[in-house]
């Protein structure tokens, strides 16, 4: 995992390939996946003997492909951008239409990857990513399975990146799991979750690992409870097929929530090895209290967004109004839980787990605020209640982290003010633009899975929030739309924590940098 520790200077380039992209017509090769490309090949990290192979149902040629990827880049890497380095990238692009579901066409495509491994010494070592439907993904691995496109030989490797949702639930991701093992071994599974490829998520590590002042405070002595935010400002989009069928709970809280829970509550690892890494990380959702029923109806909220307005006013439809969903639809667009853990560190703390879109802004953070100093010395004075300490790590954007304490207002009575101290990655590494995708493919394309996820995780998650499906599906909401567009989800959200005496902290002050 070097990207991680070296900044990216001096590290090698990846092993040589052909990165074959299934769904290259779509939104994630566009938004994503070439954007990542461009910034690997800008810090000189893809390999000489490369190609990218996208595949897809449109009619494209290299050169059509290579312009409908030319026509959108601009737009995913914004000031990033730099022709001549696109150039290099682009020359690379390559595309072969394809239907994926007729077994003739991986024949095709074998031939068609033998004849890059030709031209582009590329020693026949394939990246297959699987950006479609995750309803395809068996049905694929199956046909390269078939077509001895999976086979490794000693001198050749073929890996699979499979894009979430791993399954629909924890029965259906088992069933995947055991059909992709029926191709290929389990080292050559790549289960992506982009939120493991943020730098931010990987230093929430490196903060409470490699500085020794956090871990005597990172306990339930110390830390009142936490609150985890991934708000979003864009509605479904074109998604909304995709989105019916999955919702917030599945398409955010199962997987990249739970991420970011495992790796603010794990114990540290042994060492940087996938195996320990994946240990703590699991440790962490056993340890979680599965929801009652009971538990479910009073946790658990979920809401669903009508029409509104975002902050810069712009008026934006209901979700029920939006392409693809249903006018009666059922579906959350915002979930928040709280989940407690029963071990010595967390025990009686609770984290609260919010997501939705359609949100006033966008803006990913964890804010982990700590018990209130006993304040007997300033009972005399005119301090009054002292607000709790808060620190809070800023996911994205403005990517930092900011330390909120009590500091004496300047003047002759004693009064106390909370003050910010704040960190920003860009003051002191610069803006490095990058999509969260860069170093889980370059891991990839040099077989380290430290970043990705085991199929034992991916269950775990599936049961965690099945519990709270289970609940929602026996009892369908009655009161969506419940929340209007541009507002922080519905009122019941912000009762999980005032049942409880606490309040979700306000993001609009997390976007300002202390000055
Ligand atoms: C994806 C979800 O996994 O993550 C999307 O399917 C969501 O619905 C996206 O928009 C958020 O990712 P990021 O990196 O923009 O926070």
């Amino acid at each position: 995992m070097s990207l991680m520790q070296s900044n990216y200077t001096e590290t090698p380039s990846a092993l040589p390939n052909v990165m074959v992209i299934f769904g290259a017509g779509g939104d994630l090769t566009r938004r994503k996946l070439v954007p990542a490309l461009l910034h690997l090949c800008n810090a000189r990290l893809l390999p000489d003997s490369f190609a990218v192979l996208g595949l897809g149902r449109s009619d494209m040629d290299d050169a059509s492909f290579r312009d409908r990827m030319a026509e959108s880049i601009r737009d995913h890497v914004g000031a990033a951008f730099d022709q001549s380095v696109w150039e290099r990238l682009v020359a690379r692009l390559h595309y072969m239409r394809i239907d994926i579901h007729e077994g003739a066409a991986y024949e095709r495509l074998r031939e068609r990857l033998s004849e890059l491994d030709t031209r582009r010494g590329t020693e026949g070592n394939y990246l297959f990513y699987m950006a479609i439907p995750p309803s395809l993904f068996a049905r694929v691995t199956g046909f390269l399975g078939t077509a001895g496109l999976l086979r490794e030989t000693g001198n050749n490797w073929r890996r699979v990146v499979v894009e979430k949702p791993f399954g629909q639930d924890l029965e259906s991701a088992t069933a995947l799991n055991r059909e992709l093992h029926r191709h290929m071994d389990e080292d050559q599974i790549y289960r992506i979750d982009h939120y493991l490829g943020k730098e931010t998520v990987q230093n929430i590590m490196v903060f409470r690992f490699a500085n020794g002042f956090i871990e005597p405070l990172w306990n339930r002595h110390h830390i009142d409870h936490v609150q985890l935010t991934v708000a979003e400002s864009v509605g479904v989009e074109h998604r909304g097929a995709y989105y019916e069928e999955a919702g917030a709970l599945r398409d955010m809280i199962s997987n990249h929530l739970l991420v970011l829970l495992g790796f603010i509550a794990m114990e540290p690892p042994n060492s940087f090895e996938s195996g320990a890494l994946h240990d703590e990380v699991n440790k962490v959702l056993n340890a979680i209290e599965p929801l009652s029923p009971e538990g479910v109806l009073r946790h658990a909220v979920r809401g669903q967004y009508g029409e509104g307005a975002l902050p810069d006013s712009e008026k934006v439809m209901a979700y029920r109004s939006s392409p693809g969903v249903d006018p009666q639809s059922r579906t959350e667009t915002f979930a928040a839980l709280r989940l407690t853990m029963d071990n010595w560190r967390w025990a009686g703390v609770p984290f609260y787990l919010r997501t939705g879109k359609r949100l006033p802004t966008q803006h990913t953070e964890i804010a982990i605020q700590f018990k209130r100093a006993p304040t007997v010395m300033f009972k005399d004075t005119d301090v009054g209640q002292v607000d709790p300490d808060m620190l809070v790590l800023r996911i994205q954007p403005a990517e930092g982290i900011q330390m909120s304490f009590g500091a004496k207002v300047p003047g002759p009575t004693m009064r106390i003010g909370a003050v910010n101290m704040d960190f920003c990655y860009e003051d002191y590494f610069g803006n490095k633009p990058a999509t969260g995708y860069e170093t889980l493919i370059y891991d990839c394309m040099n077989g380290d899975a430290t970043l990705y996820k085991h199929a034992d995780t991916i269950e775990k998650g599936w049961e965690i929030v099945q519990l709270v499906m289970d609940v929602w599906t026996t009892l369908p909401p009655r009161d969506f739309p419940n929340y209007a567009a541009g507002t922080w989800g519905p009122k019941a959200a912000g009762d999980l924590l005032r049942n409880e005496g606490r309040q979700w902290r306000r993001i609009q002050d997390a976007n300002l940098r202390a000055s």
